[in-house]
């Protein structure tokens, strides 16, 4: 079995994709001794292309207002529990100057589905933060758009959009969402995106309520055809105001395993060890990096609106200064070996 596993993961280095039977049969029957020989691999060629160095997001959650009702999210817009925020261009600012201070050169504009901001919003926001910061990197990750939308932000000076297409099995993706969210829209976004010249980010939660095996091969097949230059990955973790409360959340085992996997299939992407794996494990992250991992996303959001950013139950880091987590993760990183890094940490080729 195990020299069988280990085939596979050869050739998966050396053609860099697999077939759906052959990306089942590692899931199926992965182990811990395959599980092992993976995360050495994936380590050496990402040491080959990125070496050890992390590179690191701010990540600034600019709203939790949502108008989309997704059945795992925290915010969505049924959760009657949250007292909803938006951040000012002000504010957004202010956070980009704390990160500019702490050596931050990519910021990440996260937030719900918000129709109060409206395009020319956006590109009022986006343009205000190049002008301040013209060597920094503006990552958007504001939902489902036009393409009309996503190329004025683009002109605006927005070079990177995480749009996660959270599960490409469109019967899953059905058990996730109400009916007005659809897998093709969603797909549609990502290549309209990667189109415009973005470098764009997918990704999915792992262990999410009613996936299996064969949704995870449609994730990986999905990956190999967009061909993202990101891709964030990290356990689902119920939310109590949501109608997946009771559902288990996924496992670190697995979560690290798909890092693995894609690190081989495109070598030099951008992969986060996200907040989600150092929720579910104190230790989640290193060993997310340990599995592949290159990228890390410290939170930057003022931190009076941390704890009303809740996509899921017991988030780390809601009562931590910007500081505090840039100093938390240097540490974490050195400890295992790694640097991380001042640098708009771009793709590499
Ligand atoms: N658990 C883990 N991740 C979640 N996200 C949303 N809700 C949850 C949850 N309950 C993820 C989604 C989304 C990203 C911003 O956060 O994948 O794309
Ligand atoms: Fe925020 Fe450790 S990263 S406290």
């Amino acid at each position: 079995m195990n020299n069988e596993l280990k085939k596979l993961i050869g050739k998966l280095e050396a053609d860099r994709k697999l077939s759906r039977e052959e990306y089942l049969f590692l899931l199926n029957n992965r182990n811990p001794e395959s599980t092992e020989y993976l995360f050495e691999r994936a380590r050496t060629i990402k040491h080959g292309i990125y070496d050890h160095d992390i590179y690191m997001r701010g990540l600034i959650e600019f709203t939790n207002y949502c108008k989309n009702d997704c059945y795992y999210c925290g915010i969505r817009k049924s959760s009657t529990g949250t007292d909803r925020y938006r951040l000012t261009k002000e504010q957004i600012l202010e956070c980009c100057a704390t990160g500019y201070e702490l050596g931050f050169r990519t910021f990440v504009l996260q937030g719900g589905e918000d129709p109060y901001y409206t395009d020319d919003r956006i590109v009022d926001i986006v343009h205000a933060i190049k002008e301040n910061y013209p060597d920094c990197a503006i990552t958007l990750s504001a939902g489902e758009k036009d393409r009309e939308s996503y190329q004025a932000y683009f002109d605006a000076g927005a070079e990177r959009y995480l749009l996660r297409h959270e599960t490409a099995n469109d019967e899953h993706y059905r058990k996730l969402h109400p009916e007005e969210l659809t897998l093709s829209r969603r797909k549609q976004c990502l290549f309209d995106l990667k189109q415009i010249g973005y470098q764009v980010g997918c990704g999915f939660m792992v262990g999410s309520p009613y996936q299996t095996n064969e949704c995870l091969v449609d994730d990986l097949l999905f990956i190999n055809e967009l061909q993202p230059q990101m891709v964030g990955i990290g356990p689902f973790i119920p939310h109590c105001d949501t109608p997946f409360a009771e559902q288990p959340a996924g496992t670190i085992e697995l979560t690290l395993f798909l890092l693995g996997l894609i690190r081989l299939m495109i070598p030099n992407v951008l992969l986060p060890a996200t907040t989600a794996l150092g929720t579910i494990d104190p230790m989640g992250r290193e060993q997310g990096v340990l599995a592949g991992a290159n990228v890390v996303m410290p939170n930057l959001s003022p931190i009076n609106v941390r704890e009303k950013y809740m996509l899921y139950d017991n988030k780390i880091c809601t009562g931590d200064e910007a500081a505090e987590c840039r100093a938390c993760i240097h540490g974490r990183m050195e400890e295992i070996g790694y640097n991380l890094i001042v640098s708009r940490g771009d793709c590499k080729q």
